[in-house]
């Protein structure tokens, strides 16, 4: 018995895990040197039914919820952070339908999704709008029968390959905090087009674009939620659900990067002995396999705590993402280190892990902005410990108005 996974819980892990070994990890390499979307592997996962995991039964999913979502994201991305990031970014970019479509937006889109017939993207981010998201510059205006979308989009994960996306664009450009709404996009839209393919660092397996659109024209059903003005929060709703996913493609990057780096501990020799019997080695697989786990369990609260519809799931998700994946980057950076030459050249796996890993503190918010959110939280949360400023000297708090932070 797992101390918190329920039986459900497992059964989607052993899924994912069988997939991952099976399929994924002997196509690892292959795709990361063409850098084309695997579309062997999606149906595999598709057949496995793991593209409807977190999507309520009602639209064909699961309703298995996030946790399973990020039990599935750790056990592929265990194998490949590509793969990993290829099928929780269908998460991403469907949850904007999932928490603020409408009846018949969920009932049209989310079914497609589901069974994996279509996939889907997030279109957000912009050349001068990244973590300041706000600031986006893509614009649609009201035209007699819909909208009229123009302006471009930067970063889109999953792009080219996606049938959809949901897409954010400014409909109230004088307005200070109803400026943007959120459309779904289908891509035979005219108008709409793949401006660039990025090549990348990592995640080579999955294809991240910059989307154009020109006199785009969609139509008033394709306004998320059937309301403007309510993008920004959509957005913000929607990376709270979606972060934990890239937290635990961190978590599964550093377990299977820890995996390598402790087989090949106990089968190198130097000094006429298994690298893995030098102290310096175990006091660095010690901190390795300590890391992985607080940043799992990080991640299971993260997920459950979302399940449960806690209060304050932005923190959360934000301390899950920040961990795991600053966790990722160093336990990947170590397993390189640890392998020594052999780990800084192409044929080993390992320097694949430290590659995948250094997007996961960029994407989906830097780890600069998780820190920001989580500090606002800290603070907003200190107004309800006033009562420990008696424990302070009165100098500390002299002209001090704490509604200032
Ligand atoms: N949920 C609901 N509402 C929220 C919210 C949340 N989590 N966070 C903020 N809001 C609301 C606020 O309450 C506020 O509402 P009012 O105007 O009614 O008071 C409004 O939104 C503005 O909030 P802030 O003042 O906090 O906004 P900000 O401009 O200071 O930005 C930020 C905050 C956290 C920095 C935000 O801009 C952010 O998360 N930036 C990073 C964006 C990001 O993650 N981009 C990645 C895109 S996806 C990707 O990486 C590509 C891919 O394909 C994988």
């Amino acid at each position: 018995m797992h101390p918190f996974l329920t039986e459900e819980n497992l059964h989607w892990k052993a899924k994912a895990h069988e997939v991952a070994e099976k399929v994924v990890r002997p196509l690892a390499r292959k795709y990361d040197e063409l850098q084309e979307y695997p579309w062997e592997i999606k149906d595999a996962l598709a057949e496995a039914g793991l593209l409807g995991v977190w999507i309520p039964k009602e639209y064909g999913g699961a309703g298995a919820g996030v946790l399973n979502l990020c039990l599935c994201v750790e056990e592929l991305s265990r194998a490949c952070g590509g793969v990993g990031v290829a099928y929780a970014v269908n998460a991403l970019g469907s949850f904007p339908i999932l928490l603020s479509g409408t009846d018949e937006q969920k009932s049209k889109y989310l079914p497609m999704i589901a069974s994996g017939e279509k996939l889907i993207a997030f279109g957000l981010s912009e050349k001068f709008a990244g973590s300041d998201a706000a600031a986006l510059r893509a614009r649609a205006v009201k035209t007699e029968n819909g909208w009229n979308l123009n302006g471009e989009k930067k970063w889109t994960t999953n792009g080219g390959v996606a049938d959809l996306y949901s897409v954010f664009a400014v409909t109230d450009p004088e307005s200070q905090r109803n400026r943007i709404s959120a459309f779904i996009v289908e891509k035979d839209t005219p108008g709409f087009t793949i401006a660039k393919i990025e090549d990348k660092m990592g995640i080579r397996a999955v294809p991240v674009v910059e989307l154009d659109f020109e006199n785009c024209e969609v139509g008033d059903d394709s306004l998320l939620g059937g309301k403007t003005g309510q993008g920004f929060k959509q957005a913000m709703l929607t990376l709270d659900h979606a972060r934990p996913g890239v937290a635990a493609q961190g978590v599964g990057l550093a377990q299977g990067a820890l995996e390598y780096a402790s087989v090949y501990a106990n089968r190198r020799r130097q000094f006429g002995k298994n690298i893995g019997s030098f102290q310096m080695l175990q006091g660095m697989l010690a901190d390795m396999s300590s890391q992985v786990a607080a940043s799992r369990y990080l991640v299971y609260a993260a997920a459950t705590n979302i399940d449960n519809k806690a209060p304050n799931i932005s923190r959360l998700a934000a301390e899950a993402k920040l961990f795991a994946t600053d966790t990722a980057m160093k336990v990947t950076t170590d397993a390189v280190q640890l392998f020594g030459g052999y780990g800084y050249m192409k044929d080993y796996p390992i320097e694949k892990y430290m590659r995948d890993a250094k997007i996961t503190q960029i994407y989906e918010g830097t780890n600069q902005v998780q820190r920001m959110v989580i500090s606002r939280w800290v603070l907003k949360q200190a107004r309800e410990l006033e009562y420990l400023c008696n424990y302070l000297p009165d100098e500390t708090q002299k002209g001090v108005d704490p509604s200032e932070v």
